[in-house]
C-alpha cells in the first residue's frame, strides 16, 4: 500500500486554509445560451465558445477543427491517464491566464511560444480602440503587468462565470526547443544581466566545478549542461518555482483543470493564431505578426544543444518535462540517448 506523502498532505491543508478555493467543474462542453447578450446589449453575435463548438461551419473551416478538437481530446484523455484527481486550483494559479471581456476569450500565456505576440493581440482586442497594429507595441510594453487583465484578479463567481463562458486557449512547443530557447535567450545573451546576476550567479556557483570569482559574481555564460543540472537538482525547486521562461506549461496553465478549448502549436502558429482570431471574429480586422518569427534553425535547435548532454542527465531532464511531452503529444525526441 502506498502511503500519502507528508509534505503535500500538508501543503493541501494550508492552501485550503490561506486560499478560497475556486472550484471549476469541466462538465461543459457548451457554453450557457444567451451569456454574451447581457453584457453587451444590441449586439447578438455569438461569442467565440459558441462558434466553436455549435457555429454554422464552412466547409473550409471543418478541417482545422477537426485537428483542433483531436488535441483537445488526447489532451482530455491523456489528463485521464496521468493525473490523480480532486485537484483544486486558487485563484494564485490563475495569473498567466489572460482576460479579454470584450471578446469573451482566455488566454494562458507560455514563455517562448510567441507570448510577447499574443499579448500584443490581446492588448488591441482589449485596447477599445487605442491600439490597432499589434507591432506598434513595444515588446517591453506588452509585458508590463496591468496593461492586461489576469483571471487572478477577478473574485471567484467571477473567475467561474469567465471559465464556463469565454473562449480558453493556449500556445504550446516541443517541451525542448522551448527550453533551449529560453536558455539561448535567457544565458547567451549579454544584455540579459538580470538573468546572470539572479539565476547565473547560483548555477555557477553550484555547477562549475572551479569557477573563478568574476564568474561567481556575473553569472555570465552558463552552459547549457550547468543549466541542465541546475534544473534537475532537487534543490532548485525546493527554494523557489522555477522562473516562468522554463517552468513547465502544466505548471503554469494547469491544462487539466482548466478545459482549454483551443490547443495552438508553436509548430503550426500561423494557422493555430488565424483559427483563433476567426472565434474571435476578429479576423478580417487583425493580423497576428509572425513574419520572421520563426527561423530555420527553429524545430531542430535542442538536438544540437542535447549532444552535450549525458544520458543520465538526459533521462532526468525528460521525466521532469514528461508531462508537457504527453499532455501536448510531443514524442520522445529521436535524439534522446536515455
Ligand atoms: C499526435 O502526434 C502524432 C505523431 O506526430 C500525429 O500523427 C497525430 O495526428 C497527433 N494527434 C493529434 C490528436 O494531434
Amino acid at each position: 500500500m502506498r502511503m500519502p506523502r507528508g509534505g503535500r498532505m500538508l501543503l493541501a491543508t494550508c492552501l485550503g486554509s490561506l486560499f478560497v478555493l475556486v472550484l471549476y467543474f469541466q462538465t461543459i462542453t457548451k457554453p450557457e445560451p444567451g451569456v454574451n447578450t447581457d453584457s453587451r446589449p444590441g449586439k447578438s453575435r455569438r461569442s467565440p465558445l459558441q462558434t466553436l463548438y455549435n457555429g454554422d461551419q464552412q466547409l473550409e473551416l471543418l478541417a482545422a477543427q477537426r485537428s483542433l478538437q483531436g488535441r483537445r481530446e488526447l489532451l482530455e484523455q491523456a489528463c485521464l491517464s496521468h493525473t490523480r484527481k480532486r485537484q483544486v486550483l486558487s485563484p494564485e494559479d490563475l495569473k498567466h491566464l489572460i482576460v479579454d471581456d470584450k471578446h469573451s476569450l482566455i488566454y494562458c500565456y507560455v514563455p517562448k511560444v510567441a507570448c510577447t505576440n499574443w499579448k500584443r493581440v490581446m492588448m488591441v482586442l482589449t485596447s477599445d480602440g487605442r491600439y490597432t497594429d499589434p507591432l506598434s507595441i513595444p515588446a517591453n510594453e506588452a509585458h508590463v503587468a496591468g496593461n492586461l487583465r489576469t483571471l487572478s484578479e477577478f473574485s471567484v463567481p467571477e473567475i467561474n462565470r469567465r471559465l464556463r463562458s469565454y473562449l480558453k486557449f493556449i500556445f504550446v512547443r516541443d517541451p525542448f526547443e522551448r527550453l533551449v530557447s529560453a536558455y539561448r535567450n535567457k544565458f547567451t545573451r549579454s544584455y540579459n544581466t538580470a538573468f546572470h546576476r539572479r539565476y547565473g550567479t547560483k548555477i555557477i556557483r553550484r555547477h562549475r566545478p572551479e569557477p573563478d570569482p568574476e564568474e561567481i559574481e556575473k553569472g555570465n555564460n552558463v552552459l547549457f549542461h550547468e543549466f541542465v543540472q541546475y534544473l534537475v537538482d532537487p534543490r532548485t525547486q525546493r527554494e523557489e518555482p522555477f522562473n516562468e521562461h522554463w517552468e513547465r506549461v502544466h505548471s503554469l496553465c494547469h491544462p487539466c483543470l482548466i478545459h482549454y478549448d483551443v490547443v495552438g502549436k508553436y509548430e503550426t502558429l500561423e494557422p493555430d493564431a488565424q483559427a483563433v482570431l476567426r472565434l474571435a471574429g476578429v479576423e478580417g480586422s487583425l493580423q497576428f505578426p509572425t513574419s520572421g518569427k520563426i527561423t530555420r534553425t527553429d524545430g531542430n535547435m535542442a538536438a544540437r544543444y542535447f549532444k552535450h548532454i549525458s544520458p543520465f542527465y538526459q533521462k532526468k531532464l525528460f521525466n521532469l518535462y514528461r508531462m508537457d511531452f504527453l499532455l501536448f503529444n510531443y514524442s520522445t525526441p529521436e535524439y534522446l540517448r536515455t
